[in-house]
């Protein structure tokens, strides 16, 4: 049976116009995904728009069309990121969709039945720009005189008003139960801690509906109510699946999630809010929340004030696809903060794709082109460097699938490089340019042990660059059936014909 893989990427607040924030999330989620559909796995991977709320309502008033309008606008740039970056999404679900708003409205609904939901009055700080509530202690007043949240500096707002709550606070010990069984669930370690200790301090009730604007999904049963956007948006996952149709499939299949990637600012909405509500619900609780840091711009904080927002679709119109989402997964450890920089782009993609890979690539593959007829011979393999590069090379794939396992992209890419490396370092020592004068026989052998490399490295990079690892399996002319993971274990034929090489990584010029 083909076990299901079921990811999500957050769904974004369509106010703004895509940037690399977001770029990055979702090519997370479809390595993520496309890793897991070649190891065998039938993977989902969602992503969508979270169009609800104050912020949306304030945005379209601006602009002088109705919320619905602006979403309809806004959430096809989202779309268009997707395609522009190669994202294989598989569904993509829009907040204010009517599937969306049936499945929200019965999860409150089993919530309201389940005696998890009161009604109430709500007074405190509320934050517009992260539709978020905060405490005293989590504001502070700024230079200018406005109070603002601490950490994110978003401007508060005093709020009094009726409002629906969420039991949270009776999920405390479960939750601490649950982190404590499921040492995984939250991802990286730091990020983990950071929760357990949030939750350990105590949890109060969450106000969950707001009475002063109307862009949202009204509380069934009293509409003067609109349901705060997160729990709104967080059912998006469920919604997605058909919820609540359980004659839909795809819940059962898919349902839990196995990942939901995030970034680090709104983890305590996933790891928290998020398995307290699926708890009320007796709903199953998504396997893991991985929390990944945040992009600096040459070491100054991304915002648009200052008005250094990258915009991910001219990365890639600048260094190409494929450059951009290698460096994107390669430059930084995931899980942690990273900084771009013009240097640092090209750097890497010039050291690791044009200089490593591709000019391992051209070098290899035309000469065996020229001189072999474009022909592999492998059987005979019997000199002990040959035999352990072959043997490095067959254990990559098991070192590539435990870092991915644990959202490690950065180690997997940079161990896929290592073989490549190791294979330019082969092929310096064997000189096959000299074995031309003296030994042709020899000098194809070595020739196809690099290909063969080179057909290993591929399969495993389809994920991370789609465009330019399949271009080299065109090369070496890997059927299509045959750059799944399961033929890794094969190896090339003797008498298999390669085509000529092309350049697949041009050098990029400052
Ligand atoms: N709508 C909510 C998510 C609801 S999910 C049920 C939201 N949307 S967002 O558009 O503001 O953010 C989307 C993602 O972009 C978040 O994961 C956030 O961490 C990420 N990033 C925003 N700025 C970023 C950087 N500078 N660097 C990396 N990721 C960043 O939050």
């Amino acid at each position: 049976m083909t076990l299901p893989y079921y990811i999500t990427s957050p769904i974004y607040y369509v106010n703004d116009k895509p940037h690399i924030g977001h770029a990055y999330t979702s090519l997370a989620c479809d390595v993520m995904c496309r890793f897991k559909s070649l190891d065998g796995y039938d993977a989902r991977f969602l992503t969508g728009t979270d169009e609800h709320g104050q912020k949306i309502e304030q945005a379209a008033d601006k602009k002088g069309i109705s919320p619905q309008e602006l979403t309809d606008i806004f959430s096809l740039n989202f779309k268009e990121l997707a395609e522009k970056m190669n994202i294989n999404n598989h569904d993509f679900i829009r907040t204010s969709e009517a599937r969306h708003k049936q499945g929200v409205t019965a999860f409150w609904e089993l919530l309201e039945a389940k005696g998890a939901i009161y009604l109430d009055k709500y007074s405190g700080w509320y934050a517009i720009r992260d539709e978020a509530f905060y405490t005293d202690k989590q504001i502070t007043t700024n230079a200018e005189g406005v109070k603002i949240a601490i950490g994110s500096g978003a401007p508060v707002e005093w709020l009094e008003e009726e409002s629906y709550f969420f039991r949270l606070g009776d999920y405390q010990d479960r939750l601490l139960e649950f982190y404590q069984q499921n040492q995984d669930f939250i991802m990286p370690t730091s990020r983990r801690n950071e929760v357990v200790n949030f939750v350990k301090s105590g949890l109060k009730d969450l106000s969950i509906s707001r009475t002063s604007f109307k862009w949202g999904i009204p509380v069934p049963g009293n509409d003067k109510h609109i349901m705060y956007v997160w729990i709104d948006a967080l059912f998006n996952y469920v919604s997605a699946l058909g919820y609540p149709d359980m004659q839909d499939a795809r819940y059962h299949q898919f349902w839990p999630a196995d990942l939901h990637m995030v970034g680090k600012d709104i983890v305590l909405f996933h790891a928290v809010y998020w398995p307290a509500m699926l708890m009320a619900a007796d709903l199953p609780l998504p396997k893991r929340v991985f929390a990944h840091g945040w992009w600096t711009n040459e070491g100054q904080k991304i915002s648009k004030s200052i008005g250094n927002v990258i915009d991910p679709l001219q990365l890639i119109e600048k260094y190409g696809l494929d450059q951009t989402r290698y460096f994107l997964m390669r430059e930084v450890s995931f899980g942690q903060d990273g900084d771009f920089s013009h240097d640092a782009m090209l750097r890497r993609s010039n050291a690791d794709l044009a200089n490593d890979l591709g000019n391992l690539c051209q070098r290899s593959l035309s000469m065996l082109t020229k001189h072999c007829d474009g022909q592999i011979l492998l059987s005979n393999v019997s000199d002990k460097d040959d035999l352990a590069i072959l043997a490095d090379s067959r254990d990559l794939y098991a070192k590539v699938q435990k870092h991915l396992n644990v959202q490690a992209f950065h180690l997997a890419l940079a161990d896929i490089l290592q073989s490549i490396s190791d294979a330019n370092r082969y092929i310096d020592l064997m000189q096959p340019w000299q074995l031309r004068k003296t030994d042709m026989v020899r000098m194809q052998q070595v020739l196809s042990v690099i290909a063969e490399i080179i057909r290993v490295a591929a399969i495993l990079l389809q994920c991370f660059m789609p465009d330019s690892a399949n271009k080299i399996l065109d090369i070496l002319n890997v059927a299509p059936a045959e750059r799944t993971f399961d033929a890794l274990t094969n190896r090339l034929q003797d008498g298999h014909q390669i085509n000529p090489p092309t350049i697949i990584f041009p050098r990029l010029e400052k």
